[in-house]
């Protein structure tokens, strides 16, 4: 009996040391996604297993979990997300050369990685207003009284407005941006609500002239997978990148981390560095809309259309996002952003 359970234990061991895959948490709903761990599968023989859901529930997760997680790596959406990730102990340093030849300094730390770029930027209503009215526009417009009852934009619980105003406390301080938020509040078209395609709906039906939202959303709209009215809707509706003769459009990312119990960490490293190569970057940018975050990417021609040579905020960090994040939200509700 003793020698049974010898064998048994022998065996189940070297079955956990020859597993040959990963467990990703992901954020992510893209069926696209799913597509690429399937090349990555084909090409290492490692694995996917996708574990799926919101970053909340997940985060919760692992954590009550703690050292039995089988979690290995955490794809989250938003720079805000990774460093509260960060910050509660989730993830565990990494060393790969190649994931920081890749990726800007500004888009990583030693605990994430920036997988994939958006911009937040301004979508306006041509019949609405006036090129001339908008060009040279900045952020920090928005809080003027001639915008007043024009501006759409989503909820002070986004991530992605909370990281556009830490954006906002670490370029220009926390007075100057209370400030500004009382401006922007009063110059809201409705009560925030809505994703970020229906603040881009809001403008195209003339309810409101200028929105805020991310630009993956609006290249999606266009692409006609949303249906022929949302394609329609974003038609009669135009881009417009923000802060072009200074700092530059608000940039984000999507991105992951290796888990601090991950019982597959070379395989993680090794997924994560196939996330950045040229092939995966196509992949990710052509059927997501996001932008590449490495350099020298033939993106489709949708994001051209939105465009690519513009000015794009490099010189923050984005961890700065994550430092801000709850100041942002409170300076938010305080100045009446529900
Ligand atoms: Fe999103």
């Amino acid at each position: 009996m003793k020698n049974i359970l010898i064998l048994f234990i022998i065996f189940f061991s070297i079955e956990s040391i020859l597993a040959n895959e990963i467990n990703l948490f992901t954020t992510r709903h893209y069926e696209s996604d799913i597509q690429l761990y399937k090349k990555f599968e084909e090409k290492t023989g490692i694995r996917v297993n996708v574990i799926s859901g919101k970053s909340k529930p997940l985060e919760k997760r692992i954590l009550e979990e703690d050292r039995e997680c089988i979690g290995d790596i955490f794809f989250l959406a938003d720079a805000g997300r990774l460093v509260s990730a960060e910050q509660k102990g989730i993830f565990q340093k990494i060393n790969s050369e190649i994931l920081e030849n890749s990726i800007p300094k500004h888009f990583r730390n030693k605990y994430w990685f920036g997988l994939t770029k958006r911009a937040r930027i301004i979508f306006y209503n041509p019949k609405l207003i006036k090129e001339d009215e908008i060009e040279n526009l900045n952020y920090e417009d928005l809080a003027k009284k001639n915008w007043k009852g024009k501006i759409a934009i989503r909820q002070a619980n986004n991530v992605y407005n909370q990281s556009l105003v830490s954006s906002l406390i670490e370029t220009n301080g926390k007075k100057h941006t209370q400030n500004w938020l009382k401006g922007i509040v009063r110059n809201f078209s409705r009560n925030p609500q809505g994703n970020d395609r229906a603040q881009i709906l809001a403008v195209a039906a003339g309810e409101a002239e200028i929105a805020i939202a991310n630009t993956y959303y609006y290249a999606l709209m266009l692409s006609g997978k949303k249906g022929p009215e949302q394609k329609k809707a974003a038609e009669r509706v135009k881009p417009f990148f923000p802060n072009q003769n200074n700092r530059g459009a608000h940039m984000n990312i999507s991105g992951a981390g290796i888990l601090r119990f991950a019982p597959n960490k070379d395989n993680a490293i090794k997924f994560l560095e196939f996330l950045v190569s040229p092939t995966s970057q196509l992949h990710l940018s052509n059927n997501t809309f996001e932008y590449p975050m490495i350099e020298n990417i033939e993106v489709n021609d949708l994001i051209k259309k939105i465009g690519i040579d513009f000015k794009q905020h490099n010189s923050i960090d984005v961890s700065t996002y994550g430092k801000w994040q709850k100041t942002s939200f409170k300076l938010m509700k305080e100045a009446g952003w529900n």
